[in-house]
Parts: structure tokens; sequence; C-alpha cells
């Protein structure tokens, strides 16, 4: 199975810290934040893996990761985004890459406390789909939210206004090489994008899109308060009284 790490986007939302720096690139505790990512795919035994970034820092992350050493790889492998396009505009990067591989996505800002290893090695032996990970929010409104019927999510909802449930789609995804079909097929939300949340609801209708609630925290970095938080939580994980 390969990984893809999505690095891209302007960062708007935590303007001015990423005026001149990619978000991805901003401490969490002791680390650069793309370290966290990359380190939850390496953790699951995934070791051919794609950067996928843009923008005018887009060289930074070669110098900073360069071949992977630090994280037991013998290369790395980047793609660069040149326009702005959403999740799913930059996973279409990554299909020469994966090819008829399954592939993990990660969103660059998201971390979690886990390992993911064993939903990976299950996704192994599901032969065809995707597997998501949902969490228990207490603002599921900033979020992609599932909509469960027993034991099956029949609906993911983004940002939803009123949200259907507390269940928020996290930023790692495990598809199979269809996703690059899927995504040929997606028109921009309203927000301009193409959007993970259309892939998904697209492997939904296909009956085959399996998930997982899991344990432990998760954080992403979109606001200033999550960056917060996601420092606080990986500072008190090593110990440091913050
Ligand atoms: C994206 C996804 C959303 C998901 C979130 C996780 O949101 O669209 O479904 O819950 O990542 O971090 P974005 O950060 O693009 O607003």
């Amino acid at each position: 199975m390969k990984g893809v790490v999505l690095a891209g986007g302007m960062g708007t939302r935590l303007r001015p810290l990423t005026r001149v720096t990619n978000k991805h690139l901003l401490p969490v505790y002791d680390k650069p934040m793309i370290f966290y990512p990359i380190q939850t795919l390496v953790d699951a035994g995934i070791t051919e893996i794609m950067l996928v970034t843009g923008g005018n820092n887009a060289g930074e992350f070669l110098r900073l990761i360069g071949n992977g050493e630090e994280f037991g790889l013998e290369h790395m492998n980047y793609a660069y985004q040149k326009t702005e396009g959403g999740i799913a505009h930059a996973l279409r990067l990554a299909r020469h890459f994966v090819g008829n591989d399954k592939v993990a996505v990660i969103l660059g800002d998201n971390f979690v406390q886990g390992s993911v290893r064993k939903a990976v090695q299950d996704f192994m032996e599901q032969p065809r789909g995707a597997k998501i990970f949902l969490k228990e929010v207490p603002n599921p409104q900033e979020f992609g939210v599932a909509v469960l019927d027993g034991d099956k999510v029949v609906r993911i909802i983004e940002k939803p206004q009123v949200p259907p449930s507390n269940l928020a789609v996290i930023g790692i995804y495990l598809y199979d090489s269809a996703v690059f079909e899927i995504c040929e097929t997606l028109v921009p939300s309203d927000r301009g994008e193409l959007e993970i949340t259309d892939v998904n609801n697209e492997y939904i209708r296909r009956g085959v899109m399996t998930y997982e609630v899991i344990d432990g925290w998760w954080a992403d970095c979109g606001s200033f308060e999550a960056l917060l938080r996601s420092n606080l939580l990986v500072a008190r994980e090593r110990g440091v009284d913050v």
C-alpha cells in the first residue's frame, strides 16, 4: 500500500502565520507539523510515500525531509501542485505513483494519538472500496460529518450547519485505485474545491465504504485554536507540564 501526504493549500485561516511559509512547516511542539503525518504512515507500516505540495515554499519540504532518512525511509517521492483546488485535486497528482495499488491518504495537518496500523492491515484484506476514520467531537460543524444507519455510514455532509451526528471524518482515508477515476468525475464545491467528501460519498453510493471510530485523541491545525490544541496535546503526550 502506498502513502500520500497532502501538504498544499494557502492556510488562509492561519494568516499571518502562513503569509511567508506553508502551514505544514509550522512548529507543533518540537517538530515541524509535516513530520507527524509522515510518522503516522510509517508507523502503519507504509514505506512508499509521496508528499504533494505547492506554492512558494514547496522547495523547503525537500530541504526539510530530504529522502526521508529521519523516518527510516530509503526514498521520498514528491509532487508539485501548480494551482490550488482542494484535497481531491491534490490527490490526483499521485495517480501514477499509486498505480493499481491501494493508498493511504493523510492530510498534512492531521494528528492521531494512536496507530492506524491495524485498520490499514484490515483494509488490505478488504477486496475493494474505501475506509474512513471517525472521531466524536464537540464541534462537528467544522468538519465532514458522518450519518450512520446501524453499522453503516450512509452519507457524509461537509461542514453542516446542523450536524446530523457528532462524528467527524478525520483526515486519513484508505482507498483502492478507483479513487483516481472518481476524482476525475468531481465538480468544484461552493468553496471552489474538489472535495474529498464527494469522493467518500461516491464510495458510499457504490456500497464499498467501511469505517472505524478511532480511540485516542485526534487533532487538526485548521485554525489558531486547533493549532494551539495540537501543540498542547503533543507536548502533554511527551510528559511536558503545559
Ligand atoms: C477537510 C475535509 C473535512 C475533514 C477535515 C479534517 O476539511 O474537507 O471533511 O473533516 O479536513 O481535518 P478542510 O481542512 O479542507 O476544511
